[in-house]
């Protein structure tokens, strides 16, 4: 489940083909989940919130058993019409996280992820619920899983304050890219089409496509600059969107955010920038430091 530049390695590798090894345990039964509603984990907390599980049941039955089902496995009764799939939540493996790979999201990911829902999936946005049932819902997801028992949430990662951008950023930003090697699945002009891009798979061995950065649809976790630096600097866990922590400073960090939305739809100063610079793709064949 944790992803990070070291297995990355792998997953290029042209000839190797990557298992990931899925944790699994026997499917959990209806009385176990049960002996979880009163647990500490069947709870939440944002900001001043407390959010209780068993407030959520009927919400859960209504709203999002037709596509999580009843155990919390993505098997409802959609599912097989979906792709992606409904996220399985006895396995607690989350995309969208201010914390690091490998780890438990905080409650409150779980409550902006509800709100915001996921762009190029069937998740809907859910704007209709109050504050309150909201949390109640990310403390039933928390009773699904046996992760909540025994650990704890993550420490959200730090991000630095955001500076100005400038052409000159911009250029060191198109090194970090090629650097890291965003392109061998992103593609040179962010276009899901690099190398790697054809065979990508997630970690229940379901192919899976980059994010095409030039279609004008949004990031899943999110789409302000905080967004995108929190997506690559922690990555999308059960997905081969790695992270890149280990890998790149936080200054660094920040100017590959700015080079990024070069490659967006939307207008922007950095795509203002770059064409101003005449900023060319990277070149995969370039020797190291001379893009
Ligand atoms: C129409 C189907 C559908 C319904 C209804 C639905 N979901 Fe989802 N949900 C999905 C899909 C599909 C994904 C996975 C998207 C992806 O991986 O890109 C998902 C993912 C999630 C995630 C995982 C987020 C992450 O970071 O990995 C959470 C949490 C979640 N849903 C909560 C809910 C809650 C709470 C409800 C009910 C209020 C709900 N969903 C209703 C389809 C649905
Ligand atoms: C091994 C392949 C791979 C590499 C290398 C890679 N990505 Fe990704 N990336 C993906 C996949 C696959 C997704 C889509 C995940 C999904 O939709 O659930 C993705 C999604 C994203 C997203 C959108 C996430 C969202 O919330 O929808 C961003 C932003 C992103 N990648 C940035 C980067 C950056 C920046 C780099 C280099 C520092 C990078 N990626 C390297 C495979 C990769």
């Amino acid at each position: 489940m944790r992803r990070t530049l070291g297995k990355l390695s792998l997953v290029l590798g042209a000839t190797v083909v990557l298992a990931v090894p899925q944790v699994s345990w026997a499917q959990l039964s209806s009385s176990q989940l049960e002996a979880w509603l009163n647990t500490p984990a069947a709870s939440s907390h944002v900001g001043n919130i407390t959010g209780d599980a068993k407030a959520a049941a009927m919400p859960y039955r209504r709203y999002c058993v037709g596509c999580h089902g009843v155990l919390g496995d993505g098997n409802g009764e959609n599912a097989v019409w979906l792709d992606p799939k409904p996220r399985d939540f006895q396995l607690a493996v989350f995309k969208c996280r201010s914390t690091p790979t490998g780890t438990l999201p905080t409650d409150e990911d779980l409550y902006n992820t509800i709100a915001r829902g996921m762009d190029r999936s069937n998740m809907p946005q859910w704007s209709t619920f109050t504050k309150d049932e909201r949390a109640n819902l990310v403390a039933w997801i928390k009773h699904f899983s046996p992760r909540w028992q025994t650990e704890k949430a993550g420490a959200p990662i730090t991000i630095t304050p955001e500076p100005e951008v400038t052409p000159e950023r911009i250029k060191a930003g198109r090194e970090v890219f090629a650097r890291v090697q965003c392109w061998k699945c992103h593609g040179v002009q962010g276009m899901a089409n690099g190398p790697s891009a054809a065979t990508l798979t997630d970690d229940l061995g379901r192919p899976i496509q980059a994010f095409n950065f030039t279609d004008g649809t949004r990031p899943k976790c999110g789409d302000t600059d905080q967004d995108i630096y929190r997506i690559f600097m922690t990555g999308l866990d059960g997905t081969p969107m790695p992270s890149f922590a280990d890998n790149i400073k936080p200054d660094e960090a920040w100017d590959l955010v700015f080079y990024l939305r070069t490659f967006m739809a939307q207008k922007s100063k950095e795509k203002e920038m770059a064409k101003q610079l005449g900023l060319k793709p990277v070149d995969p064949n370039a020797p190291a430091g001379q893009q």
